[in-house]
């Protein structure tokens, strides 16, 4: 074997007599996509230098020098100009030779009372924790433009469903609501999983701790952890903060899906309840007619991919024994392109819906149709008639046959139709079978009402200038 390759393994090749097959590099090295821990794993180092120094573990001259080193390491890498190679495997092993390269002897005790174990547990973190952060920003900018469109439409009548078929009368706003409340309960779900990560694992070394007299609790500090992780085995071996952030993009991403999913039929000819705009749609190259609604449908896809990534680390997490496998190397790529998936489709889920325009006829016609106020008859048979809810529900079931045959709506019933399926039927029933006064009537607690609406909005602009203050 050559020299060349012998330093090629200069980070562990003490004991080994060749270098590894160009198939073992190809499996084993992380480089290609660990890359994107860079900045993570020189605050890590960093980090790490000035606590060996404190507790004099190093000299103040090394920490500063390995200090120096990395800070021009970070510029070389940010400036597009860094030497990565793929024999030296992964981030951590091709910043610490380049950093020999630089300041030399000094960078060879960066690595004192600590692991690639620790290490990567650490800066794999920090990454996680800085894109829920981001992607929380990104929630709170949709939920932004969701409470734009239901202010605009507090007040639209438009077909409540269930079964996809026209159940009763909803607003607008209130629909647009109902994704806030979704998109609102994600974002606290990654708030929940940044609090729980947020845990040191430095200094856990490769899996028993370490023999030196390091301080956990300053590195933690260093780094804006709110603690050491309290136990070395589970610290260097948990990969439940990638999971738990895998499992709420996946819980966020079905939403936006099942959003996507109404966005595209609200789109259709038959149903013409909105309109995309041109920046969110494509054409056909050979219907020149059609535009499609290209972006919702993608959005309605990705939910797969992120859920994949999720299944795809709990399936490579099971059944590995503590501590640190190789296996966990493969937690990297999913949950980049997870995150990656997860805030491009959260930017364009916005953009659809600050360009959406609901079409307020549409919507208003399709709340007509479908008998949709035949339970605020039945309700009125309740609260005027004394019937109860049952005869009630059977005396409207007739109306609505009897509607139907006429090929009416139930508001186009005469008076005389009405007391032939029940007598003491008054004019009064009218007033209850407008779509407008069904919502309005709908007042409850969570209930569709215009009023509803309007004040539920008041909440949550309410709660997120709070939370912005925070
Ligand atoms: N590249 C490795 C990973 O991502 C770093 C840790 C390697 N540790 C080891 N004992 N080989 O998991």
């Amino acid at each position: 074997m050559t020299d060349e390759k012998h330093d090629a393994n200069a980070m562990w090749g003490g004991r080994f007599t060749e270098s590894p097959d160009a198939l073992m590099e190809a499996i084993n090295a992380s480089i290609g996509f660990d890359k994107r821990l860079y900045r993570q794993d020189i605050t890590g180092s960093m980090a790490h230098a000035a606590m060996l120094a404190r507790q004099g573990i190093i000299s103040q001259e090394d920490a500063t020098a390995i200090r120096k080193g990395l800070v021009t390491i970070l510029r070389e890498i940010e400036e597009g100009r860094f030497p990565f190679r793929t024999d030296l495997e992964d981030i951590h092993m091709n910043i610490e030779a380049r950093l020999k390269e630089l300041i030399g002897a000094p960078a060879g005790r960066l690595h004192t009372a600590r692991s690639r174990n620790d290490q990567v547990a650490t800066d794999f973190r920090l990454w996680v924790r800085e894109t829920i952060d981001e992607v929380r920003a990104a929630l709170r900018r949709l939920i932004g433009a969701l409470l734009d469109q239901a202010e605009a439409g507090a007040d639209w009548v438009m077909p409540g469903f269930t079964h996809l078929q026209i159940a009763q009368p909803v607003t607008w706003g209130h629909h647009m609501l109902a994704y806030v409340e979704m998109f609102a309960r994600d974002e606290s779900r990654f708030a929940d999983a940044r609090a729980r990560m947020n845990e040191s694992p430095l200094g856990a070394a490769a899996l028993a701790g370490t023999s030196f007299p390091i301080d956990r609790e300053f590195t933690a500090r260093e780094l804006g952890f709110a603690r050491p992780a309290a136990n070395s085995l589970d610290a260097v071996s948990d990969r439940d903060f990638a999971l738990e952030f895998l499992a709420d993009a996946a819980i966020c991403a079905t939403h936006m899906s099942r959003f996507a999913e109404e966005i595209v039929i609200w789109s259709t000819a038959q149903f013409g309840f909105v309109t995309l705009s041109d920046r969110f749609s494509t054409g056909s190259s050979i219907m020149p007619q059609k535009k499609n609604p290209d972006a919702a449908e993608l959005l309605r896809a990705k939910g797969g991919r992120i859920v994949g990534a999720l299944v795809g680390l709990l399936t490579v997490m099971k059944g590995l024994p503590l501590a640190y496998s190789k296996d966990m190397q493969e937690d990297k790529e999913q949950l980049f392109d997870a995150a990656d998936t997860l805030l491009l489709s959260l930017a364009v889920m916005e953009g659809i819906v600050r360009d959406m325009k609901p079409n307020r006829e549409a919507l208003r016609a399709a709340a007509a149709t479908g008998f949709s106020t035949a339970t605020d008859l039945a309700d009125w048979l309740v609260r005027r008639l004394g019937m109860p809810f049952r005869e009630a529900h059977h005396v409207t079931g007739s109306l609505v046959r009897r509607a139907e045959e006429k090929g009416v709506d139930l508001a186009d019933l005469t008076l005389e139709d009405m007391q032939a399926v029940h007598p003491a039927i008054t004019e009064e029933v009218f007033d209850v079978l407008s779509v407008e006064k069904s919502v309005a009537s709908r007042t409850s607690l969570g209930g569709t009402a215009p009023e509803r609406v309007r004040a539920e909005i008041a909440r949550w602009r309410k709660r997120l200038a709070g939370e912005k203050e925070a």
